[in-house]
């Protein structure tokens, strides 16, 4: 059993001073009741605690998913532009979250935020090859010889080779690619390397996870434990 305040400070939710004050002015519940009490005892595993309304997770790491819309930076901060973590609904809040990785503004989508920096760091390195599967729509006609170089390896301006990858044509202007590498701009400018121009592009599934098509753009929920299971292997 934990101090009500406390399981709020040691999972980095809200300060002993922020959260007693919310404590106070009746902002939380322990199993459906108002506890006024910042030293009230729950158990952080089993009780069901809400703060705002939004029930809250004492979990040491937390892995949320986000469909970034167009327009967001995938960083925590940023002096000018809004960003990943700035548009995370209030509930997700908690000091130390990050993006796993990154998407361009203009590419929305899946992005995992999460506090736990050692599997964010597994799951980024070349040597995990996660796959990151997008779906892409072109300004010209993609054809099949085309997606077959592609999906051999393209070289880039920079003299970069691509690694093989996956391109499933989905109709002549669109289709799903699916990478193992993260480069910079990677699929924009494997499309721009062979004439041709990326005008949308949304990550689906990044290392077996999948954006369920009901979470819209700006939405966010936790992982599943299977999901998590799949985020820290
Ligand atoms: N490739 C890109 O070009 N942009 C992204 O956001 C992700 C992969």
């Amino acid at each position: 059993m934990e101090r009500l305040d406390k399981a709020f400070s040691s999972c980095k939710i809200k300060s002993r001073t922020e959260i007693a004050k919310l404590i106070k002015s009746k902002k939380v519940t322990v199993n459906g009741t108002v506890i006024v009490d910042p030293s009230y005892k729950i158990d952080p595993k089993t009780d069901e605690v809400t703060l705002c309304g939004e029930k809250v997770e004492f979990k040491k790491y937390v892995y949320v998913m986000l469909n970034k819309p167009q327009g967001v930076i995938s960083a925590s901060e940023d002096g000018a532009q809004p960003t990943v973590i700035d548009i995370l609904p209030n509930s997700f809040k908690r000091e130390g979250l990050f993006p796993c990785g990154r998407l361009d503004k203009d590419t929305v989508g899946l992005v995992i935020i999460t506090d736990d920096g050692i599997s964010s760091h597994k799951r980024l390195s070349p040597k995990s090859h996660a796959e990151k599967v997008y779906y892409f729509e072109t300004a010209d006609p993609v054809f099949e010889e085309t997606a077959l170089e592609i999906e051999k390896g393209v070289l880039l301006k920079d003299g970069y080779i691509t690694k093989p990858c996956k391109v499933e044509l989905l109709s002549e202007n669109s289709g799903n690619i699916t990478l193992t590498e993260g480069k910079y701009h990677e699929i924009k400018r494997i499309f721009g390397a062979k004439g041709n121009k990326i005008t949308y592009l949304k990550r689906i599934s990044f290392a077996g996870i999948k954006l369920p098509e009901t979470l819209n753009e700006g939405e966010a929920r936790y992982l599943t434990p299977e999901e998590e299971l799949l985020f820290t292997k």
